[in-house]
């Protein structure tokens, strides 16, 4: 893994094409899961916003909370380690970029390299921690759960019912790990390439119900008709087809992909910037830098 000479020489400080450009260099990893880096780090950068709380205001990705124990060992969050393994050469390369916004922007160039949409993304997270907006365990979801705990958690972050079906079509990209989860294996048969196929087969597949050996975790497996590879579903995945409000979404982004990716593109730039305030010219108002709390 040659991550060190990612994207050339290093950055002028606001030069997010730089940036950019390492991250899609360090994609391809030949010997870590199916081939890409990618996957994980849309999940870090939707992990380390969707803490965020409408009500109180705390969590979300300002402050990159998760590089300390209290969030980072969420064992919600078991697994991003690689992730930020992954970023570790960029942050090297490109030093002044915060963590915050280099997690969230490697997350929309993963999508955008990986065949998704472009997805709006502007910068200014600090990385600046301050204590009383730390969000508790327990604010991600619990895939063992389903349609009441899921619109719980995401109403909590603002989101509606159509949002969490788009949104929930990143599925479509990685795989579980009994290990990280107690849940294992993936739920497209091509998951380095973002599309609209995971809602196409939660329609198209019989889902019967299977324990995973290594966990005793309850999911939901199928076997693929052309490649005979056997692909799973999360309860909560299952929950948006048994539910008929999510399931009228599900139709929609399983017959047209042009509109997920739309829909997708703007709830994932919606998810990136909960919790980060900013004023006319886009610049962050709510850094925190001078009140109390800790700088890494
Ligand atoms: C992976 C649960 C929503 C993106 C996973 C895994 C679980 C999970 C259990 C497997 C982790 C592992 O074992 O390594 C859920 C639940 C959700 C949800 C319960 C909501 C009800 C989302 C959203 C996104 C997302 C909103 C992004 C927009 C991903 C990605 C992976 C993943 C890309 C693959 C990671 C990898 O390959 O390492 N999710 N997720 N998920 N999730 Fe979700």
């Amino acid at each position: 893994v040659n991550q060190s000479q990612a994207g050339g020489q290093g950055s002028k400080p606001g030069d997010f094409e730089a940036v950019r450009k390492s991250v899609i260099d360090l994609l391809k990893q030949p010997d870590y899961d199916d081939g890409s880096a990618g996957p994980v780090l849309v999940r870090l950068a939707w992990h380390s916003a969707g803490t965020y709380d409408v009500e109180t205001d705390t969590g979300g990705s300002n402050g990159a909370g998760m590089r300390y124990e209290a969030e980072g060992g969420d064992p919600a969050n078991a697994g991003l380690q690689n992730a930020r393994l992954f970023l570790e050469p960029v942050k090297r390369q490109h030093p002044w970029i915060t963590y915050s916004d280099l997690w969230t922007l490697a997350g929309v160039t993963a999508i955008r390299a990986m065949g998704g949409p472009e997805v709006s993304w502007r910068p200014g997270r600090t990385d600046y921690v301050d204590d009383s907006k730390l969000p508790p365990r327990g604010r991600l979801p619990d895939a063992a759960q389903g349609a009441a705990h899921i619109r719980a958690v995401f109403y909590r972050m603002g989101f509606g019912d159509r949002e969490i079906v788009a949104l929930s079509g990143a599925h479509n990209l990685g795989r579980c790990h009994a290990g990280n989860s107690g849940f294992e294996g993936k739920w497209v048969n091509n998951p380095t390439r973002f599309s609209n196929q995971y809602f196409r087969l939660l329609l198209s597949e019989e889902w019967t119900e299977k324990t995973v050996p290594e966990s005793g975790a309850l999911q939901f497996a199928s076997v693929d008709p052309v490649t005979e590879e056997e692909l799973m579903m999360l309860p909560t995945d299952i929950a948006l087809t048994t539910d008929p409000e999510f399931a009228k979404y599900v139709r929609m982004y399983a017959e047209d992909k042009a509109l997920f990716f739309e829909d997708f593109s703007r709830a994932f730039a919606k998810l990136m910037e909960l919790g980060i305030r900013r004023d006319a010219e886009g610049r962050v108002t709510n850094t925190d830098n001078e009140k109390g709390g800790y700088r890494s």
